[in-house]
């Protein structure tokens, strides 16, 4: 697929759906969205996203994990190889559930942005939606970030909050998650191909980006009196 001038050459890797990958293909359709998405690739033969991307006319490839079982090395070296037979510039992992090594994260330094379905640094690794459930936060919700050698680490682009509301199942919890993973990685995704993403300390600055003006509290307070406790009236005992 011809490139067009300016836009960043991106590869999207994905291990099952791929809804992410649709929303980021969805941006990308625009001309003037800064990421041209240049090659979807997937772990699994019947990762669902694969079908969605040839649709849009994406070029597809897969790399089966599976039977580079104990080696990730010559996994990676696999996926390497298709990256640049690709040329692509910037890799947005979308659903891609193979921890990589620090190898292959040191070579994309910068450049390999990831999606995590909970506010890091709560809730790395899996389950995260029933770990949320489980200890009773009152907000939860999604990362992208910046991949670093260590599982879900690494600089922060931007979080969305969703409330967690009485009687959710992890179920319901995480569709009110991903549909604000749907808005919150394109835009993020954005930031990173038109290179207005630095990191000083650790930290991810992103140029222009613009903050909310209010909070999200959960539960809403309701009448001051609730929060405010009773005054003591002065008087005889
Ligand atoms: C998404 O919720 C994504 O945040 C999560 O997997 C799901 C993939 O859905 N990723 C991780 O858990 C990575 N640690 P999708 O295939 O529909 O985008």
């Amino acid at each position: 697929m011809a490139g067009r001038p300016g836009r960043t050459r991106t590869a999207i890797l994905i291990s099952g759906r791929g809804s992410n990958m649709a929303a980021l293909l969805a941006a990308a359709a625009d001309p003037a969205y800064p990421a041209e998405i240049a090659l979807v690739l997937a772990n699994r033969a019947d990762a669902g996203g694969l079908a969605l991307a040839a649709a849009a006319g994406v070029p597809t490839a897969v790399v089966e994990s599976r039977p580079f079982r104990g080696d990730r090395e010559g996994f990676e070296r696999a996926v390497q190889a298709e990256l640049l037979h690709h040329d692509v510039a910037l890799v947005a992992l979308a659903g891609f559930m193979r921890v990589l090594t620090p190898g292959f994260v040191a070579a994309w330094e910068g450049r390999l942005v990831n999606i995590h379905p909970s506010l890091l640094p709560a809730f790395p690794g899996l389950d995260t939606h029933e770990r949320a459930l489980a200890a009773g936060v009152r907000l939860h919700g999604c990362t992208v970030h910046l991949v670093s050698a260590g599982v879900d680490e690494g600089p922060i682009l931007a979080q969305a909050a969703v409330p967690v509301l009485p009687g959710d199942t992890a179920a319901a919890l995480a569709a009110r998650v991903l549909e604000q993973e749907h808005r919150v990685y394109p835009a993020a995704l954005a930031w990173l191909a038109a290179g207005r993403v630095r990191i000083a300390a650790g930290r991810a600055m992103v140029a222009g980006a613009v903050a909310p003006g209010t909070a999200l509290l959960n539960p809403l307070p309701g009448p001051l009196a609730l929060l405010t406790p009773t005054p003591r009236v002065a008087g005889p005992e």
